[in-house]
């Protein structure tokens, strides 16, 4: 039997063509934290965070259903999302691994009244976040966390993401 090809089309797009649109639109960079069962820091690098609502101060993250930061999220009912600043790429491709030894070399403090560990030193602004609400969307998770608390640095810029490139010209 012929088949037009032209007719014959993916239901949705495929992966890779997916990977290049969505890497288009340029994005902040978070690292995204939370303190495990064992009180230990725990993150990883995330470019899909949003403002979700004024009022009240709502954000939201995609997070993988695998990350290792996902459990001391649930855990903790909370997260901090600290948006680094201008030339933090080593950091970025760090908290973007598996390795267990993330925090050793950077410095961070403890939040007042919940969420995660704050890098203050390579953030250009921060938000400590209750979490709200958890949709499954897909193969990762939304989480819509209330910001509760958060600042900014004037003297960062914050870097930019796009294209698999930090921080582009
Ligand atoms: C620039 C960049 C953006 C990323 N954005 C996300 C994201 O939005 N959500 C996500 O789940 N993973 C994202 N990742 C991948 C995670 O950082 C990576 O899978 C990490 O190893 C997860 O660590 P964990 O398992 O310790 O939580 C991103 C990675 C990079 C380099």
């Amino acid at each position: 039997m012929f088949v037009d090809p032209a007719l014959y089309r993916p239901l949705v797009i495929e992966p890779q063509r997916f990977r290049e649109v969505m890497s288009s639109f340029p994005s902040g960079v978070v690292v995204l934290t939370a303190f495990g069962q064992d009180g230990l820091p725990r993150g990883l690098t995330v470019s899909a965070f949003c403002a979700v609502s004024l009022e009240p101060p709502l954000a939201l993250a995609c997070i993988d259903k695998t990350s290792n930061t996902l459990p001391a999220v649930q855990h903790t009912g909370g997260f901090t999302a600290n948006i680094l600043a201008v030339g933090r790429e080593q950091l970025a491709r760090r908290m973007a691994t598996k390795v267990s030894d993330k925090f050793d070399t950077i410095t961070w403090r403890r939040p007042v009244g919940g969420g995660g560990p704050v890098l203050e030193a390579d953030a250009a602004a921060y938000a400590v976040c209750t979490l709200k609400e958890t949709i499954e969307a897909g193969d990762h998770w939304i989480l819509i966390g209330l910001v509760v608390d958060g600042g900014h640095h004037d003297g960062f810029a914050p870097m930019v993401y796009s294209r698999h490139v930090y921080d582009p010209l």
